[in-house]
């Protein structure tokens, strides 16, 4: 039988849309930066209602979220009584998130002991959604015994803990105190909300950037991966609800609701890798792994020679993707190529174990590293192939895991 080729559309998987969710703003001076994170949330799709304490009026005004969401802000108990779609309970219903951020001392301490006096702590009370709770306030508040107490009683019942991040605060000093940035939030959302989708109780690993080889103390050989490919599988499979441990080389900001392992050379990857295997479903390899390394590693720093002519002797690496392997493993490699891809990445399924391999040409505009956006072709060692338009890095990271999901169903 001749190999298949097919040109596929993806499916778009806009993780926010047609969802509710619910975002409480309090009295604290960081609820300016809650404006952003409507805008972001309202951005990835999802409808945001926006419930202000009376405190939270006093730094920011109601017309703003209103502005940035296109829908009412509810600020108090009995002015939502004037819109019967809009009480507390309602609210409460229609939320498939609720998160607090900034949340205060004060709403922490009335949500550790169940108290509903304004619209906010009211509506916690009567949601089944997941809460998630962004704590921003003084260090010293937020070290307290009482808030230590409450936020702990919070965990107990369920809420997700974001937070706070350690750095300047608003009076001037540095402590653990301040609301973690909105890309981390957003990421919390995306998680709570995609908890039961088509990958829960999937264990997914991802690795991703350019591993670092040294050379000596200060020096290393590396490649041009950035690690955006990688983290964004990653943020696709925690949407759809698996259990994520990413695997990464890379400086870009970690993903919330994912586990990370920081691995810059390939021997750090490896250690973090191969061991996990066994028990996950899913093993992507974004990473650029280095085909080469340095025969010898100098722990002083080489001194210029003052001739022409210095030479670097490489030794290549060992792949060690055919040593991950698990009872119900599935697993696929990447080919990044800039010649004759198809073939290149056809090769390389049997020797690595691999269901299937990613292949980009790195020569083609908007392809490749350090980009938004890839052109993919997946091949299998069939030969059949399936190739897919310039597509976001995320959707890509979609697309992966909807071709790799019917392989694990038969697991
Ligand atoms: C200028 C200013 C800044 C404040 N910043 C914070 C803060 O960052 N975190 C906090 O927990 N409380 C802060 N407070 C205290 C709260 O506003 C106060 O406890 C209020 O009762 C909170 O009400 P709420 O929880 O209903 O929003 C601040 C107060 C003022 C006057």
């Amino acid at each position: 039988m001749s190999p298949k080729i097919t040109s596929i559309q993806p499916i778009s998987h806009p993780p926010l849309e047609g969802k509710t969710v619910l975002l409480g703003v309090t009295g604290s001076i960081a609820a300016y930066k809650a404006a952003d994170v409507a805008s972001k949330l309202v951005q990835a799709g999802a409808m945001v209602d926006v419930i202000m304490t009376t405190s939270a009026t006093e730094f920011v005004g109601a017309a703003t979220f209103e502005a940035l969401t296109h829908r009412p802000v509810t600020t108090s108990l009995w002015q939502a009584r004037s819109d019967l779609n809009m009480d507390h309970v309602a609210l409460a219903l229609q939320a498939d998130c609720i998160l607090i951020a900034p949340a205060t001392a004060n709403t922490i301490a009335k949500l550790a002991l169940g108290i509903a006096d304004d619209p906010l702590t009211a509506t916690v009370l009567a949601t089944e959604a997941p809460v998630i709770v962004a704590p921003a306030m003084d260090a010293d508040m937020f070290a307290s015994p009482s808030t230590q107490r409450n936020v702990n009683a919070l965990v107990a019942d369920g809420a997700i803990i974001a937070g706070p991040a350690d750095g300047r605060l608003a009076s001037g000093l540095l402590g653990k105190g301040r609301l973690v940035e909105t890309n981390i939030l957003e990421g919390l959302v995306r998680q709570a909300i995609g908890k039961h989708g088509d990958y829960s109780d999937r264990r997914v690993i991802v690795s991703a950037g350019g591993t670092r080889q040294p050379i000596d103390p200060v020096r290393f050989i590396s490649n041009r991966s950035t690690g955006k490919m990688g983290h964004r599988i990653a943020e696709a499979a925690r949407d759809r609800g698996a259990d994520v441990l990413l695997v990464t080389a890379s400086e870009l900001p970690r993903p919330s609701g994912v586990e990370v392992v920081k691995a810059i050379t390939v021997e750090e990857m490896r250690d973090a890798i191969v061991p996990s295997s066994s028990e996950a479903d899913l093993l992507i390899m974004a990473a650029a792994i280095s085909d080469f390394t340095p025969s010898h590693v100098s722990d002083q720093k080489i001194k210029k020679q003052g001739k022409p002519g210095t030479s670097l002797n490489l030794v290549e690496v060992e792949d060690f993707m055919p040593l991950a392997q698990g009872r119900k493993l599935i697993k696929v490699a990447f080919a990044a190529e800039t010649n004759d891809v198809e073939e290149n990445a056809k090769a390389k399924t049997a020797p690595k174990g691999a269901a299937f391999v990613v292949a980009n040409d790195i020569s083609e505009p908007g392809s490749g590293f350090g980009t938004d956006t890839n052109r993919v072709t997946f091949v299998d060692s069939e030969g059949n192939t399936q190739s897919h338009p310039l597509m976001t890095k995320l959707d890509v990271g979609h697309a992966i895991l909807d071709r790799a999901l019917p392989l694990l169903a038969k697991n």
